[in-house]
């Protein structure tokens, strides 16, 4: 089968993570790919926060957890109170997609740099998932404060998120596809 195709057959989310930092080049790698991802207009309206630094990874995790506690959301709080809560799965990497809010889709644009980087993850031997929390967080004050030591500039809100990191455990094969979610005319 065509490799391409075959990696995205073959591309499940992973959530279990080796401690191990990615090489510098696989790095370098996602993030190109996730620049390369199409966009309306070519406005590349992203802005992608990559982090690896374990202070600013603990930083993170712990503003999550005060707007998880806060969240009024019953299963947030209770992860939020475990004593190994870690919103990203324990992986070394975590990458945060930003985009303009004045883009014509920062939406669409951000998710496909998303789908990107996800897919050169596992082209390069690497697991990853998408993680939704990033939305909620930065909406809220305490995100919000943290935006300005993170690099991200004004105007731009959160799209989602990625971890990305040595697979911990296989992954299992992909659930069959949903019936009927396709036609065909010819
Ligand atoms: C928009 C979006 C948000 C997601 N958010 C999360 C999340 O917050 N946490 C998580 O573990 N997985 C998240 N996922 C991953 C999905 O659960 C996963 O892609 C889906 O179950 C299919 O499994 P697969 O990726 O292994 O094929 C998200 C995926 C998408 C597209």
């Amino acid at each position: 089968m065509n490799e391409t195709i075959q990696n995205i057959l073959s591309r499940r989310s992973t959530r279990a993570y080796k401690p191990e930092q990615i090489t510098a080049e696989d790095l370098h790698l996602v993030l190109e790919a996730g620049q390369y991802a199409p966009s309306a207009a070519n406005q590349q309206s992203w802005h992608i926060v990559a982090v690896q630094n374990k202070d600013m990874l603990k930083k993170l995790s712990e503003t999550f957890r005060t707007v998880y506690l806060k969240s009024g959301i019953q299963r947030f709080e209770e992860a939020a109170k475990a004593d190994d809560f870690n919103p990203f799965y324990n992986a070394p990497t975590y990458i945060m997609v930003f985009a303009d809010d004045k883009a014509i889709a920062p939406t669409h644009d951000g998710s496909l740099a998303i789908g990107n980087m996800l897919l050169a993850a596992e082209a390069l031997g690497l697991g990853g998932c998408w993680l939704h929390a990033v939305n909620f967080v930065f909406k809220t004050p305490v995100g919000e404060a943290l935006k300005g030591e993170l690099g991200i500039p004004e105007g731009y809100s959160p799209v989602g998120a990625v971890a990305i990191g040595y697979k911990a455990a296989e992954t299992a094969t992909a659930a069959p596809r949903r019936e009927g979610t396709v036609t065909v005319i010819k």
